[in-house]
C-alpha cells in the first residue's frame, strides 16, 4: 500500500510517499481502506519534533529519542471497513467509519490502517450519515477535544464564552458546540477570519492582533484557549468569579460516547468541519507546510 513514511524528524521534505507493507488485522481489529485524513497541529509537531522545552525530552522517550519510532504519520481518518478480525462484533466488512489512531500510535496517512474495534483511548465509530469522507475525517479531534473542554468547564445555555483562537481546528469546533448549547460566543481571531468565525455561530468578535482581549469590561463564564496562546492570568481579568478557564494545553481523552455525541451532531446538522484546504496523498510535503505556517483555518484534509 502507498504510505507517507518519515523516518528521521525535521522539515516536511522527511515525508517521502512510499510501497509499504498493508497491514493485516488481529482477531479484535477491523482493517479499515482510508479514504481521508487530515493534517493536524499535532501531526507536524510529531514530525518535527517541536516540543515546549519542558515536555522536549519527555516527549522524545515517547516517540523515538533519536528517530520517530512511528513512521507513519496522521491520526484522524476516515474510511470504509474492508476486513475484520475473528472477533470483531461490533462493525461490519462494507462499513464506512471515522475515527482516530490515537496519537501513540498514528498511522492514517496511508491507504489502509488496522484498529482495535474497541479502545481505552482514541476511537473509531460510524460515520455520520451525511458527512463526506473528507468532512467525517475532519471531526473527531477537534470536535472531541473542543466537547471534552466545554464538559470540564461545566457549559450551561445562557453562559457566555471567550473562545481565543476561534479560527483553529478545536477553536471552530468549540464555536459551533457552544452555541448549539445556547451560549453567547465571542470569538477571538484574525479580522480576515471574523466572516468564517460569524457563520459558525460567534455573535461578537475581536481582533487579537488589534486588541488585547484581557483588557475589556466584558466578563466571561468560560474563556477557552483553542491555540494555547493566552495564559490563565490574562483569561482571569476577564471571568466572572466563578467562571472557568480551559486550554488545550490540558490532557484531554478520546471518548467512545463524544465520538458517538459528536456523530449525531454532525447528523442533526448542528456540527459541520469547516475544511481550508484538501490535499492528495502525493502533496503531503505541501500539506505540511501549509499546517507549518500556524495560519490554517479549521482543518486540512488528505485526500487518500
Ligand atoms: N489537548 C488536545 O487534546 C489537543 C487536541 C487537538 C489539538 N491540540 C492543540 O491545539 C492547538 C490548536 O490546534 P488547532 O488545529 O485547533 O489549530 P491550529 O491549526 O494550530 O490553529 C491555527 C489557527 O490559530 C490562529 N492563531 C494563531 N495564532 C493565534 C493567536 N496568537 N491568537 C489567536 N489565534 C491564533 C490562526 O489564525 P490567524 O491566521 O488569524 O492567526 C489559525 O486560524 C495545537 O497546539 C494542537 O496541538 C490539542
Amino acid at each position: 500500500m502507498k504510505a507517507a513514511v518519515y523516518k528521521k524528524y525535521g522539515p516536511p521534505e522527511v515525508l517521502q510517499v512510499k510501497d509499504v507493507q498493508k497491514p493485516t488485522p488481529k482477531d479484535d481489529e477491523i482493517l479499515v481502506k482510508i479514504h481521508a485524513a487530515t493534517v493536524t497541529a499535532g501531526d507536524v509537531r510529531l514530525r518535527s519534533s517541536d516540543f515546549p522545552p519542558l515536555f522536549w525530552l519527555p516527549a522524545r522517550l515517547i516517540f523515538g529519542l533519536f528517530k520517530p519510532k512511528k513512521n507513519i504519520l496522521g491520526h484522524e481518518l476516515a474510511g470504509v471497513v474492508e476486513a475484520i478480525g475473528k472477533n470483531v462484533t461490533a462493525f461490519n466488512i462494507g462499513d464506512a467509519v471515522f475515527g482516530t489512531t490515537t496519537m501513540l500510535n498514528t498511522g492514517s496517512h496511508a491507504e489502509y490502517v488496522c484498529l482495535p474495534q474497541k479502545w481505552k483511548n482514541g476511537v473509531v465509530g460510524l460515520k455520520p450519515e451525511n458527512l463526506t469522507f473528507q468532512e467525517a475525517a475532519a471531526l473527531p479531534v477537534g470536535a472531541m477535544t473542543a466537547l471534552y473542554l466545554l464538559k470540564k468547564a461545566n457549559l450551561k445555555s445562557g453562559q457566555s464564552v471567550l473562545i481565543y483562537g476561534a479560527s483553529g481546528s478545536v477553536g471552530s469546533f468549540a464555536v459551533q458546540i457552544a452555541n448549539q448549547r445556547g451560549a453567547s460566543v465571542k470569538g477571538v481571531c484574525s479580522t480576515s477570519n471574523f466572516e468564517m468565525v460569524k457563520s459558525l455561530g460567534a455573535s461578537s468578535l475581536l481582533d487579537y492582533k488589534k486588541e488585547d482581549y484581557s483588557q475589556g469590561n466584558e466578563k466571561f463564564d468560560i474563556v477557552f484557549d483553542a491555540v494555547g496562546k493566552t495564559t490563565k492570568s490574562k483569561a482571569k481579568k476577564v471571568l466572572k468569579d466563578a467562571g472557568c478557564f480551559v486550554t488545550i494545553k490540558m490532557l484531554t481523552q478520546e471518548k467512545d460516547d463524544h465520538l458517538e455525541l459528536i456523530k449525531t451532531m454532525a447528523e442533526e446538522g448542528e456540527l459541520k468541519p469547516f475544511i481550508d484546504r484538501s490535499f492528495k496523498l502525493d502533496n503531503i510535503v505541501k500539506a505540511h507546510h501549509y499546517v507549518d505556517t500556524g495560519r490554517k483555518r479549521g482543518n486540512v484534509t488528505i485526500e487518500i
